[in-house]
């Protein structure tokens, strides 16, 4: 039995029509009508131009503008009927301005078209989360700035390999984290001031006849300046990867921090305590209080780094200019979009909401021979032994120690000099984890008045 309405090769099984599978896939109205609000202004502003510019009238525009503004509040207030049968926001909006206002509806998309329309609307909604983004990032680097200076003094192990290396204060480490997303908030900005040109009056591909005036929507929509390319506007994406991209890396960083926060919050290592606020406890294990926000950051990069390489794929060998394959682009944003703002604000919560615990912290940096090296530099600088040479000679002590199950500081002169002659009691003084930090005052450093000073610097910028 065939079915006239449906496929001969495969429509057997499907129970709706190819119109039907067809409008399915074709339509975006399911995600794209979060840029309503940004649709709806680039259209009062092309209206504007089109009065200015006596391509339309006057009492036309103020219809057209007055009607957009009816839409709005119809949509922000839940009170819009989406149709997939109008595809898109953009069909959406104008069909519904159309039963509002009648004729000059139509004289709205006049000298534009849906391509420089969506790429406008998306330069918009991508532009208001790289102002969300920064706001976000300020919030958190200003929450580890204010960590850093309440423990720039305390000590704590610094790791490689995470295997202990030498002693390190809170405040650096904190400072470290204050330094990767400053660059992701350099990255941000950057990109910001790239990609705030206007496609709007781009056309189809080619540009129009009509006598617009494109610096005029540009400077109404709040870009720098138009942009200079029809081809090019249309089907430029760039600023969507750069959005993915940067918040890839940014993602990136907050899965290193998450994963300390995870570790340091075990039961193994106490370093820190998180806030009821930010952990949840097991149904079966009492004892628990599971780290579960810190995980959830740490997976996000997952997706959001995803969510850059597919539309780096879709783009990928796509010929000038508009493709429809670029209506996959605002899925994958606006996922990305969410999941960071969100994972920022909760690392920025769980940062100001932690206690880093001193006494733990400093229990772990004086273990695992830490002033190693601050042994071998004393020979190096008083006894002017080759560093080599200094290695070697500390290593049989930590041997040595480690023999005896003891710290290097509890090894007697005798058992220094029975390794090298020229040691003296003057070693000990490099050997406890409070002057091996305080000692590194190179710039950057991790002793407390390098970081005090880095803290300084940063509360200079976030003003
Ligand atoms: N919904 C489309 C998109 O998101 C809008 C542009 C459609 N343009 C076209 N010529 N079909 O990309």
């Amino acid at each position: 039995m065939t079915d006239k309405t449906s496929n001969q090769m495969w429509g057997g099984r499907f129970a709706a029509g190819p119109d039907a599978i067809m409008e399915a896939i074709n339509a975006s109205i399911g995600f794209d009508q979060r840029m309503a609000a940004q649709d709806i202004a680039g259209s009062r502003a092309h209206a504007a131009m089109l009065a200015a510019t006596g391509v339309i009238t006057d009492s036309d525009a103020d219809a057209i503008r007055e009607g957009l503004l009816t839409v709005l509040s119809e949509i922000e207030s839940g009170n819009f009927q989406f149709s997939t049968a109008l595809e898109d926001i953009h069909m959406n909006v104008e069909a519904r301005l159309k039963e509002i206002i009648g004729e000059p509806a139509g004289r709205l998309h006049t000298g534009r078209s849906r391509n420089d329309q969506v790429a406008t609307d998306f330069k918009l909604w991508v532009r208001d989360q790289f102002d969300a983004a920064e706001k976000g990032l300020l919030a958190l680097i200003g929450a580890l700035v204010d960590q850093a200076e309440a423990g720039a003094d305390w000590v704590m192990p610094g790791f490689t390999h995470l295997q202990t290396a030498q002693p390190v204060t809170w405040g650096h480490h904190m400072m470290a984290y204050v330094e990767m997303f400053g660059r992701d908030l350099s990255r941000v900005r950057d990109a910001r001031k790239r990609m705030n040109e206007s496609p709007l009056g781009s056309a189809a591909l080619a540009g129009t006849s009509f006598p617009i005036d494109r610096e005029m929507t540009a400077e109404a929509l709040g870009f720098d300046r138009p942009t200079a390319n029809s081809l090019d506007a249309v089907s430029d994406r760039d600023f969507a990867l750069e959005f993915l991209s940067t918040a890839s890396i940014c993602a990136m960083h907050l899965s290193r921090f998450a994963e300390e926060l995870v570790i340091w919050s075990s039961a193994q290592f106490r370093f820190v305590t998180l806030s009821d606020r930010f952990s949840t406890g097991s149904s079966i294990m009492p004892q628990k209080k599971n780290p579960d926000a810190a995980e959830l950051i740490r997976a996000k990069v997952g997706r959001i780094f995803g969510a850059n390489t597919a539309l780096m794929m879709v783009m990928k060998g796509l010929p000038l200019a508009y493709s429809k394959d670029m209506q996959e682009d605002k899925e994958q944003v606006f996922d990305a979009a969410d999941n960071w703002m969100l994972a920022l604000a909760a690392m920025e919560g769980m940062v100001k909401d932690m206690t880093g615990n001193r006494e733990s912290l400093a229990a772990a940096a004086g273990s695992g021979f830490s002033t190693a090296t601050d042994l071998a530099d004393w020979m190096v600088r008083v006894l002017k032994v080759p560093f080599r040479d200094a290695h070697h000679v500390t290593g049989a002590l930590v041997a040595m120690a480690e023999g005896r199950g003891v710290d290097l500081p509890d090894l007697t002169l005798e058992d220094m000099k029975s390794v090298h002659e020229g040691i003296t009691e003057d070693i000990f003084s490099v050997l406890g984890v409070e002057n091996s930090v305080n000692s590194r005052m190179s710039y950057g450093g991790t002793a407390p008045a390098q970081v005090r000073a880095q803290v300084a610097r940063w509360k200079e910028i976030l003003g």
